[in-house]
């Protein structure tokens, strides 16, 4: 029982490259659905609660430490899907780690905004949001 307890230690310790594909592409799946959500808002109708809502979920995800998930040992491989990241995010992980950092910031700073009343500076900081993912996505990604 021990050895077995060790041995899922070991495992919990270094996470299979499918794993961390699959929990990426995942963390991915809810930037974009949150980043729908405020887009639907900022629309259509205004709906502070949904786009307070949405900017918090999006500023913990970006905050998260996302390039974590993106270890050498997993710059191929099929998570849900075949990785669409390019190999400059393992060779050049410390620009990688800025692009993540100013997504973090980006969104920080949209859910500082979606809580207040000021629903042009949240349209202006949605904006300045979605560059840092056509940014990244342009350096860092097969397709944007
Ligand atoms: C720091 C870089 C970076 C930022 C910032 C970033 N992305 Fe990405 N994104 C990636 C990379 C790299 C992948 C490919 C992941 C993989 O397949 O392994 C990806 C994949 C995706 C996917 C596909 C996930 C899947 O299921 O395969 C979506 C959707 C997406 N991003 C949306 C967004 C949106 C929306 C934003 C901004 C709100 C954003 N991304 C910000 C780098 C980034």
């Amino acid at each position: 029982l021990l050895l077995a307890t060790a041995a899922f230690a070991v495992a919990e310790n270094a996470p299979r490259p499918e794993s961390l594909i699959k929990w990426r592409q995942s963390a991915f799946q809810v930037i974009a659905w949150n980043t729908a959500r405020i887009k639907g808002a900022l629309d259509g109708h205004y709906d502070p609660r949904e786009v307070r809502r949405a900017a918090n979920t999006l500023a913990a995800v970006a905050q998260s430490d996302l390039p974590a998930l993106f270890t050498p040992a997993s710059a191929t491989g099929r998570g849900w899907r075949d990785t669409t990241a390019r190999d400059t995010a393992f060779n050049d992980a410390g620009k990688f780690r800025a692009a993540a950092d100013e997504f973090a910031r980006e969104a920080a700073q949209l859910a500082r905004l979606a809580a207040g009343t000021d629903q042009q500076a949240v349209t202006a900081q949605f904006a300045r949001v979605a560059q840092t993912c056509k940014s990244c996505h342009q350096k860092f990604r097969q397709i944007d």
